[in-house]
């Protein structure tokens, strides 16, 4: 018997090794592994109900009724959850994040880890983090990385069982700061599920794959040994190589504005002076700085310093999504 309601809370990420372009669309198996550290502070609420009495799904997002389209991803969800657990009830879905939606902050990683607790929950499936992380998958990508703890690993996998994400190193591993530099708070006109299916057509992908598990393996080791030095070098590099891959696809896309170059640069002249900071760049304009958490007030105050920025926000390294009472 379903269980009806349940609520869970999950945290966005920032990915170190980047995941860009899918082996398979509809499972959404990457096309290679990926690293990253969930985010503090910032968090998506979900409540799922199944009701026998309700004719289709609803999807409230921020107490508004969700557009078309972001209600049609969430049926498509539910439906995986439904097939899983033998159910033909519809749902109502409510969800709230507590970060604005022009704050630079993708949300569909924590959206789809906290909805994925609590949908399955609601249905009465009991899952372990790992089955949790490949239901989050079907989701969005990313968000498979939401649902463990601290820092994350997704291993790409081959097929749906095999592609999961598990914690490489718990949240109080290393107290590492993001401080999310808004550089444009406009909605992002290539959302990355279409991003996804351009990857193929840059012909720098290829070498993108090819060198990305040594990347995420000296990330993971840098992470383990909280050296900072190699975990820069590589968070830069890997980001610049998806940039690269998306500038030189078919169409083109170009996530930068000229503030984003900027404040790549003065952070690269920072770290040059002995700074201890890194910059990494998602499907959008914002950028992301990483740094130890000594380093993040001198850092903070600096970006806010630099031309274009319109704020900074500023998180350490969160935990894995969880359930709420009801
Ligand atoms: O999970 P998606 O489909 O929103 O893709 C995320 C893509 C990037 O944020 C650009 C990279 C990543 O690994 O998070």
């Amino acid at each position: 018997m379903p269980k009806q309601s349940a609520a869970a809370m999950a945290h966005p990420n920032i990915a170190f090794i980047k995941y860009w372009g899918n082996r398979d669309r509809e499972l959404r198996i990457p096309a290679n592994s990926s690293l990253s550290m969930n985010l503090e502070g910032l968090e998506t609420k979900t409540l799922v109900r199944f009701d026998s009495e309700l004719a289709q799904d609803e999807f409230i997002l921020n107490e508004e009724p969700a557009s078309h389209e972001a209600a049609g991803r969430v049926t498509a969800f539910l439906d995986v959850v439904r097939g899983m657990a033998n159910l033909p009830e519809r749902a109502s879905v409510a969800s709230k994040n507590n970060f604005p939606s022009g704050a630079g902050v993708a949300s569909s990683a924590s959206a789809f880890a906290a909805l994925a607790l609590a949908a399955s929950r609601a249905a009465g499936l009991v899952l372990d983090t790992n089955a949790l992380s490949r239901l989050a998958r079907r989701g969005s990508g990313s968000a498979s990385r939401s649902v463990p703890d601290g820092f994350v690993e997704w291993h790409a996998g081959e097929n749906d069982a095999d592609s999961y994400a598990e914690s490489v190193a718990p949240a109080d591993h290393w107290a590492l700061r993001d401080c999310i530099v808004v550089v444009s708070e406009a909605h992002k006109a290539i959302g990355s599920s279409e991003g996804h299916d351009l990857a193929d057509s840059s012909p720098f992908q290829e070498a993108r794959i090819a060198g990305a598990q040594e990347r995420l393996e000296n990330c993971r080791r840098a992470i383990v040994e909280r050296d900072f030095a190699t975990l820069a070098d590589v968070v830069e590099l890997d980001s610049l190589m998806m940039h690269s891959v998306m500038m030189s696809s078919m169409p083109a896309l170009f996530y930068w504005e000229p503030a984003t170059l900027g404040v790549l640069k003065a952070v690269r002249a920072w770290r040059a002076d002995g700074l201890e900071a890194c910059a990494t760049v998602d499907a959008g304009p914002n950028v992301h700085v990483i740094c130890p958490e000594a380093q993040a007030s001198e850092i903070v105050e600096q970006l806010t310093r630099l031309p274009g920025v319109l704020r900074v926000l500023e998180s350490s390294v969160g935990g894995g999504a969880k359930w709420l009472e009801l």
